[in-house]
């Protein structure tokens, strides 16, 4: 059985004051849980350090939403992965549809980032996930095999503990719309025989495959007991301590 992931991505919500009560409250609000499943956070870059003091000592870990490709030097604007080491960071999001959307992130910068978070020793979520229109047309199987293989196929099996996939349809991201449990199931286990194809069956069960998408307390339960879906990574639900902490306590009575 994979532990699950239960992973927030705040985006470009909370600096560093507000995130620093947010993650107490966060911590507050898992007081006395004893919880078994792996708990992230995802701040923006200048909330890491607060976020990852208000968890010291928690059950939570922080996490960046993006990284640069490069060691450090003249990339103004840019956050390496030595960098986030520093500030207390285990894991990086890379490709989320917001960044191959409005930052044109296409799918061999983000096999080079995946690539460079993994060389460095962090883990690794990398996006994927079908827009509406491709859904619509029949075709949501091919632009997500596409994106998974564009980076399984470039990363060595050796790397399978900390590799995670989040599979976001793009259609139901902070839309309210979600993914139905058997659409999530599918698609799941679509992206595990992918994984299973290039990695082998054996690294391919080792892999946490997160949904992402409007989850949310009302919904997690049927999401999460689905057989291949092992944890979410969640927007809007993951900038409230009590919705976050309710998905939390669903993840955990799994
Ligand atoms: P949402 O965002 O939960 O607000 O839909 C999910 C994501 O974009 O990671």
């Amino acid at each position: 059985m994979r532990t699950l992931l239960i992973a927030g991505n705040w985006k470009m919500n909370a600096g560093p004051t507000e995130a620093k009560e947010l993650a107490e409250s966060m911590v507050a609000a898992r007081e006395g849980k004893d919880d078994s499943q792996d708990l992230l956070i995802c701040p923006p870059f200048i909330s890491i350090p607060a976020v990852a003091e208000a968890f010291s000592g928690s059950n939570f870990k922080v996490g960046a939403q993006n990284v640069s490709t490069e060691d450090n030097g003249a990339y103004t604007g840019e956050i390496s992965t030595s960098m986030l080491k520093d500030a207390g960071c285990e894991y990086v999001i890379v490709g989320h549809s917001e960044r191959r959307e409005y930052y044109h992130e296409d799918d061999s910068l983000v096999a080079e980032k995946a690539l460079k978070v993994l060389k460095d020793g962090l883990k690794v979520i990398v996006c994927v996930g079908e827009k509406l229109e491709e859904r619509k047309s029949g075709n949501h199987e091919k632009v997500v095999k596409n994106q998974v293989e564009a980076v399984i196929k470039q990363v060595d099996k050796s790397n399978a503990d900390n590799f995670v996939i989040a599979y976001e349809p793009v259609w139901a991201i902070g839309t309210g719309e979600t993914a139905t449990p058997e659409q999530a199931q599918e698609m799941h286990a679509f992206i595990r025989g992918l994984l299973s194809e290039v990695w082998g069956d054996d690294e391919a069960e080792k892999i946490r495959i997160l949904y992402g998408g409007s989850m949310k307390p009302g919904n997690a339960d049927e999401l999460l007991s689905q057989k291949d879906v092992d944890g979410g990574l969640i927007g809007g639900a993951s900038l409230k301590a009590d919705s976050f902490s309710g998905i939390i306590d669903i993840a955990e009575s799994i």
